[in-house]
Formats: C-alpha cells, sequence, structure tokens
C-alpha cells in the first residue's frame, strides 16, 4: 500500500500566520506539523508516501523531508496548484500510486493512541474503502456518519448545517486500487471542491465502504484554528513531558519498524547536535527497550 499526505490547502482560518508559511510546516509543540501524519503511515508499515503541496511551499517540504532514505522510506513531491479539494489527491497522485492500494491522511490531522499502528497495519489490505468514525462534540465542520440501530451506515454529509449525529470522519482514509476511478467520477461540490465524501458516498453506493468508530483512547486532533493548533501542541508537551517520550517522531518509527538500524539511529541522533531530539534518539538506544511499543 503507498500513502499520500495532503498538505496543500489555503490555511485560511489560521491568517495571518499562514500567510507567510504552509500550515503543515508550523510546528505542533516540538515538530513539524506534517510530521505527525507522516509517522501515523509510518506506523501502518506505509513506506512509499507522496507528499502534496501547495506550488510555493514544495522546495521547503523537500528541505524538510528529503527524499527519506535514512528512514528507510521513499518521500516523493507534488504540486496541487489550486485547492479544488481532497479528492484531487488520486487524481494527482494517479502515477505515483501505480494502481495499489492507498491510505489518504490530512496534513493536519493528529492521531494517537495505544497500538493504533498496529490496528492501522488491518486496512493496508482493505477491499473497498475503509473509513473511520470518531465521535466529537460539535461534528458540523466535517464530513458526518448517520448509522442505522443497527450500526450499518446509511449516509455521510459533508458540513451538514444538522448533522444526523456526532460521529465526525477523521481524515484518515483507506481504498483498494479502484479510487483513482471513484474520484474521476466525481464532480466538483456547490463550493466547487471534489469531495472526499463524494468518493465516499460512491463506494458506500457500491455496498463497498466499511465505517470503524475509533476508540476513544483515540486522540484525533485537527490543527486548522489558532485554538485546535495551541490544545494540540499543548496535548503532545503534557504527553512527552510525563512519560519521557516522544510522539510521532519519524527516526523513533523506522526503527521499530526495523527499517533502520541501531548504528543508523545513532548516526541520526549525532546529526541533531544540540536538539533534544538527539538526547532522545540516543536514550532510545541505551533504555534496552529494543522495538517495544
Ligand atoms: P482544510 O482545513 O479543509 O482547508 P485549509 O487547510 O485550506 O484551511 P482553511 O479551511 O483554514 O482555509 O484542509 C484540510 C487538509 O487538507 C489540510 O491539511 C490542507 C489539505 N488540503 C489540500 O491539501 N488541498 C485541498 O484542496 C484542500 C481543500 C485541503
Amino acid at each position: 500500500m503507498h500513502g499520500i499526505v495532503l498538505a496543500g490547502g489555503t490555511g485560511s482560518r489560521l491568517w495571518p500566520i499562514t500567510r507567510g508559511v504552509s500550515k503543515q510546516l508550523l510546528h505542533v509543540y516540538d515538530k513539524p506539523m506534517v510530521h505527525y501524519p507522516i509517522a501515523t503511515l509510518m506506523a501502518a508499515g506505509i513506506r512509499k508516501i507522496l507528499i502534496i503541496t501547495t506550488p510555493e511551499d514544495h522546495d521547503a517540504y523537500k528541505r524538510l523531508l528529503g527524499r527519506g532514505e535514512e528512514l528507510g522510506v521513499e518521500f516523493h513531491f507534488k504540486i496541487q496548484d489550486k485547492p479544488r479539494g481532497l479528492a484531487e489527491a488520486f487524481l494527482i497522485g494517479e502515477k505515483f500510486l501505480e494502481e495499489q492500494k492507498c491510505a489518504l491522511i490530512l496534513g493536519d490531522n493528529i492521531f494517537h493512541g495505544s497500538g493504533l499502528g498496529r490496528q492501522l497495519m488491518d486496512y493496508t489490505n482493505v477491499e473497498g474503502a475503509h473509513i473511520f468514525a470518531y465521535r466529537v462534540a460539535d461534528p458540523s465542520q466535517y464530513g458526518v456518519v448517520e448509522f442505522s440501530d443497527s450500526g450499518d451506515v446509511l449516509s455521510i454529509q459533508e458540513k451538514p448545517e444538522m448533522p444526523k449525529s456526532n460521529f465526525a470522519v477523521p481524515g484518515l482514509y483507506f481504498y483498494d486500487q479502484n479510487v483513482v476511478e471513484f474520484a474521476k467520477s466525481v464532480l466538483p461540490s456547490a463550493r466547487g471542491e471534489l469531495e472526499i465524501t463524494s468518493v465516499n458516498n460512491a463506494y458506500l453506493e457500491a455496498n463497498n465502504l466499511r465505517v470503524s468508530v475509533l476508540p476513544r483512547g483515540t486522540a484525533w486532533l485537527d490543527t486548522g484554528t489558532v485554538q485546535a493548533l495551541h490544545d494540540a501542541s499543548s496535548y503532545i508537551k503534557i504527553l512527552e513531558d510525563r512519560q519521557g517520550t516522544k510522539v510521532s517522531c519519524l527516526e523513533e518509527v523506522a526503527w521499530r519498524q526495523g527499517w533502520i538500524t541501531d548504528d543508523q539511529l545513532s548516526s541520526l541522533a549525532i546529526a541533531y547536535g544540540a536538539s533534544p531530539f538527539g538526547k532522545f534518539l540516543v536514550s532510545l538506544l541505551e533504555d534496552g527497550n529494543e522495538r517495544e511499543k
């Protein structure tokens, strides 16, 4: 399975912060926002990842991430020249996908929970589409899932004024190799975007969509507003300070996956110089908690 991170968009809810820099390059506590969704894909075992950016920020993402070889992964980069919607990812990524199955994650979505990576690995061989539902206080800014009494999915509505449930669709989606064809059949919505909800509804109509409710113990944060960005930073800070760990550290994920050796991790630690990340990577090697979660 290949992965796509959508890191384009306008970020208008964060203006003026995002007038000069892409939202997903902003930091969430101690690392760039885009590291979190990349770590989620890597934890699911995905090693070939396309990052879709705006034209202006393309070089900055390449500078930040490189080609990925020192993490045992491949990063590829493509431009979305205008924010025409999430489903355009599959049109931009068609060649990259090589008719493989695909996970799409939004560059401003953070997932954190015990055993989440292992759980997500189950979906990498998906037939049809597999998406998630997550209970939130106010779902009206998201796709909203309507369930029947027996738990079947009846509908998914994009940003409804009157949500039919409190279950929002988080920005992490798994699709089989038919997703490109489904995306090609989608027409722009009233707001002029190729909606991911339209792709999901196309799978639903084909009776080929599964929705799993993410457990309450899993955190799903999006970082699209100043308040949400601040809250996400606080959440990561509190966890990391309390536990003496790091959330979504790309080098750690690669090492735990067995994609890089102890010696390679050690070299990456040295390359961090005076940054606390170097010390953290050394502590992984010293702790003797090798490759346990
Ligand atoms: P949004 O938060 O819906 O949009 P945005 O990032 O442009 O922000 P705002 O609403 O404040 O203007 O986007 C969700 C994620 O998807 C985010 O990481 C940006 C990304 N995105 C794209 O890469 N291309 C697109 O066409 C859209 C709509 C979003």
